[in-house]
């Protein structure tokens, strides 16, 4: 879809990390934004700055997307203030690395209503007004931990999967039924300098793992951008040769089980895992 500088976009997560960045390459391009995380307070400085330094119009709502049920009604509240919704940005999300037995229930449980139960209910609300109008597009920011098993990270793998499963029916649905919506998932590697992975680099001391090499934050941004401009399926943002990887975890999942353990990539998830067990 072409972005036109009347757009406007609703940016989940936009409080701190790759959100930000997400927002800024919007706003860049003349959309206007609604974001949407639990903190007020840095949502309203993320507004402040990105409307002074863009001139878009941008709109902040405090919301938990844990609380699944009470989505509809933070829907209604976003379309009565910003009016229809030309692109949706699922991008909020939590990390979870942890001895999975002895994740608790309501870890697993919150884990899948953010990653995985927020975005496909904020789909179901946005999308309706998107093929009424025959124009939008989806960007469901998963991971390449949708596309690839990581040792320490079940609920994370489980929910990250299932929203790239839920985008690549939601394109052939688009499709088939003529809506003339777009969907990505944006599947980002290690990324650096800000976001989840850069805080467990600083609060853990961890270091990926040479076959999965860090990105430069900055490379999400334009990644988003281009999954809407040509309707891609599927945008790994990651350094290296990602595709042949997840190629062959597909095709051959016991090998890639090898691989794993030649190069050792469970051992960022396995060192976080260690150090949050011993508190
Ligand atoms: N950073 C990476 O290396 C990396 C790699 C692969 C995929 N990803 C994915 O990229 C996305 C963004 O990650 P990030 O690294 O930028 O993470 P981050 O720095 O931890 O930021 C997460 C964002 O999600 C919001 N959020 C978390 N829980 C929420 C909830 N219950 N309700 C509403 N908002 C919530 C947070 O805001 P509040 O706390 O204010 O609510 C924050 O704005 C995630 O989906 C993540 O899984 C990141």
């Amino acid at each position: 879809m072409e972005l036109r500088p009347s757009d406007t976009a609703l940016v989940t997560g936009a409080s701190r990390g790759m959100g930000v960045l997400i927002a800024r390459a919007l706003a860049e391009r003349g959309v206007n934004l609604a974001l949407l995380a639990r903190s007020a307070d840095a949502l309203e400085d993320v507004a402040r700055t990105l409307r002074d330094e863009t001139g878009v119009r941008v709109s902040t709502f405090a919301a938990d997307l844990a609380d699944t049920a009470a989505l509809p009604e933070v829907w209604a509240r976003v379309e009565a203030e910003v009016g229809s919704v030309d692109i949706l940005v699922n991008n909020a999300g939590l990390e979870g690395a942890q001895h999975f037995p002895e994740a608790s229930v309501e870890d697993l449980a919150r884990m899948v209503a953010v990653n995985l139960t927020a975005p496909m209910i904020l789909t179901r609300l946005v999308v309706p007004g998107m093929i009424e109008r025959g124009r939008g597009h989806v960007v469901n920011i998963a991971s390449i931990a949708g596309l690839l098993p990581s040792a320490y990270e079940e609920p994370y793998n489980a929910s990250k999967f299932g929203l790239v499963g839920f985008t690549r029916s939601l394109r052939l649905s688009a499709e088939d039924d003529g809506w003339g919506v777009g969907a990505s998932a944006v599947c980002p590697g290690f990324m650096a300098d800000t976001g989840m992975y850069d805080d467990m680099t600083r609060e853990f001391g961890v270091r990926a793992s040479r076959l999965m090499p860090q990105s430069p934050a900055a490379a999400i941004g334009p990644a988003v951008i281009s999954a809407i401009e040509r309707n891609r399926a599927e945008v790994i943002v990651m350094k290296g040769a990602p595709r042949a990887v997840v190629a062959l975890a597909a095709a051959t999942p016991r090998t890639f089980e090898r691989i794993s353990a030649r190069f050792d990539l469970a051992g960022v998830f396995r060192s976080v895992a260690r150090a949050r067990r011993i508190g």
